[in-house]
């Protein structure tokens, strides 16, 4: 069975991923969490009330662990900040005792410790360093923890570059600590996110916040969903599950310009960009933008169509468990005859997977690496 009950100096703690499923098999913490809350307890001094921020904590271990200093935590990703408000309450924590950031809005304050789960993506880890610059004093201790696979070289470079000398702890359990030493001398580039591309054929300047899937170029299996978007009257309602910055979505608005568009994705960086994206470029088409676990929000028999390229993983969880409770929503949210339209590579075996919960399922197109295909009720 799966552990739930979190060991640490601060206490024992019950911790669940988000959301909960039955049957889970993997735990919500992992070792660099609990290497982190050893480290800080001797650290901290409650008497003296430090304040503490937490970055990109997974599913809350470290809020909720650390949660008498009443920490601020950000995060680009709304399962994260949904699992941190379930495990707070489910500890008997009032929610409010820490304060929830999403990731475009740091709080405006001086730290005495910043703690940071190193995150999957470079480039969001290099927007929060130099995004919390007015957060630092001389004396803020910034500490890095992450498993030693995911503290790459250039997570040490970054964390020199933008905080000061860096020295690391030994690895423990293959977790791994990088403290910082905040060097006052140091001297910090203007940031380079969010980052902008041309979308190939048209003229739109495509905003991407730091944490975007293929920030810096058109992903080659998006484009060629691009390609292949449907064109129909009877398309309504239409989701971009999953949305990114939103350029499957705005390509499938230009085609159907009386569709009301509905963008979602768990990222609040990506649905920043949708909306930023989508408002410079079309400007007769409706749309609403939220942040959310895929489908939970909609209501049942609602949409008549679903565009899905669906994520290969959550923060740094791999696994095409997503994508399949991707399918299983959409065959509830769409109306009789809705269809459901995705992209994957062929060796996803998306079509399989789809056959567990939609009568019809027919490839529309695919090329050496891709395949779009249509699950309709
Ligand atoms: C492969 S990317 C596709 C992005 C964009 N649609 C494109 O084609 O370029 C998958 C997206 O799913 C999002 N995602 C992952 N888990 C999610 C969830 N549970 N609910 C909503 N979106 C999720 C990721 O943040 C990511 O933006």
């Amino acid at each position: 069975m799966t552990e739930t009950t979190m060991q640490v100096a601060q206490g024992r703690f019950q911790i669940l991923r988000f959301p909960i499923e039955k049957n889970e098999k993997l735990q919500a913490w992992d070792a660099a969490d609990e290497y982190l809350l050893q480290n800080v307890a001797e650290k901290l001094d409650l008497d003296s009330h430090p304040n503490v921020l937490i970055i990109n904590d997974s599913f809350g271990a470290l809020a909720v662990a650390l949660s008498e200093y009443k920490p601020c935590a950000v995060s680009d990703s709304f399962i994260s900040q949904a699992a941190t408000r379930q495990n707070l309450a489910l500890n008997k924590i009032e929610v409010d005792t820490v304060r929830l950031f999403d990731s475009l809005v740091l709080p405006q304050e001086k730290f005495d410790f910043i703690l940071i789960k190193a995150p999957k993506t470079l480039a969001f880890l290099e927007d929060i360093l130099i995004r919390l610059q007015a957060n630092l004093t001389a004396n803020t201790q910034v500490i890095v923890a992450g498993m030693v696979k995911n503290l790459s070289a250039s997570v040490w470079q970054m964390m020199a570059r933008y905080i000061g000398v860096t020295t690391p702890s030994k690895a423990v359990k293959k977790a791994r600590l990088i403290y910082a030493q905040v060097d006052m001398d140091r001297v910090v580039p203007v940031n380079p996110y969010p980052v902008y591309y041309l979308l190939e054929n048209t003229t739109y300047q495509i905003c991407n916040h730091a944490n975007i899937f293929s920030h810096r170029s058109l992903d080659i299996g998006t484009r060629f969903f691009l390609e292949y978007l449907p064109q129909a009257e009877k398309y309504q309602q239409v989701v971009d599950l999953g949305c990114g910055n939103g350029v499957v979505g705005l390509i499938f608005a230009e085609k159907n310009p009386n569709a009301q568009l509905h963008f979602v994705d768990e990222s609040f960086m990506a649905v920043a960009s949708a909306e930023e994206n989508f408002k410079q470029a079309v400007t007769t088409a409706n749309a609403c933008f939220q942040a959310g676990d895929a489908l939970t929000d909609f209501a049942d028999n609602s949409m008549d169509l679903i565009l899905c390229n669906p994520p290969f993983h959550q923060q740094n969880t791999i696994g095409g468990h997503i994508a399949l409770r991707m399918f299983e929503q959409s065959k509830k949210v769409l109306r009789q005859g809705g269809e459901l339209w995705v992209i994957g590579n062929r060796h996803l075996g998306y079509h399989v997977s789809l056959k567990k919960f939609f009568s019809k399922v027919e490839v529309m197109v695919s090329n050496a690496k891709f395949v779009i295909i249509k699950a309709a009720n």
